[in-house]
């Protein structure tokens, strides 16, 4: 958290807040976050393998009422974090949002903007290159190994 406190900020305006589930409330967070939509017969993850911790990102609205870009970069920065502690985690924005706000009682001055979910990695994580039919589906095989598809340099520089 106190990575996520020193990020950029747009106008230096510092708008986001920061709702910390721990362990015992966990399982009031879940039902409420929709997961890894391109694998269609998955449910997300089975009890025992759910997360043990939520960060919840807030924006303020009494500061700013148009967080375009702080999130992303205090998500991203919570996750590094995490991984420098052999955690892990995933970026949540498909969220029931008036279900979390009731039963979290968050106050309406604050809106959610992201999810991060945390644990200690339960998959192999293998980053592979797009294949010529350019899909970026991420899928899982058996072993345990979840494979993400991801654009080669030289097609996402459009200038050399
Ligand atoms: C802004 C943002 C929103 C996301 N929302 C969700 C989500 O609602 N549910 C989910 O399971 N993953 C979500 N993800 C995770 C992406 O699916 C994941 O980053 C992508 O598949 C690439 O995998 P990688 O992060 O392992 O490289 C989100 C990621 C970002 C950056």
């Amino acid at each position: 958290m106190d990575n996520a406190r020193l990020i950029p900020s747009a106008q230096n305006l510092q708008p986001l807040k920061y709702y910390i589930v721990d362990y015992d409330k966990r399982e009031s967070v879940f039902p409420y976050l929709k997961w890894a939509g391109y694998l269609t017969d998955w449910n997300g993850p089975v009890e025992g393998e759910r997360p043990a911790a939520y960060i919840i990102i807030l924006s303020d609205t009494e500061i700013s009422k148009n967080v375009k870009y702080d999130h992303g970069i205090a998500a991203q920065t919570i996750l590094l974090g995490a991984v420098s502690k052999e955690m892990g985690g995933c970026i949540i924005a498909t969220v029931n949002r008036d279900a979390l706000v009731q039963t979290l009682q968050i106050p309406s001055q604050y809106t959610i903007e992201l999810v991060i979910a945390l644990g200690h990695p339960k998959e192999n994580v293998i980053i592979k290159e797009i294949d010529k039919n350019g899909d970026i589906k991420y899928y899982r095989d058996n072993e345990g190994n979840h494979y993400v598809p991801k654009r080669k340099l030289d097609d996402i520089i459009i200038t050399r």
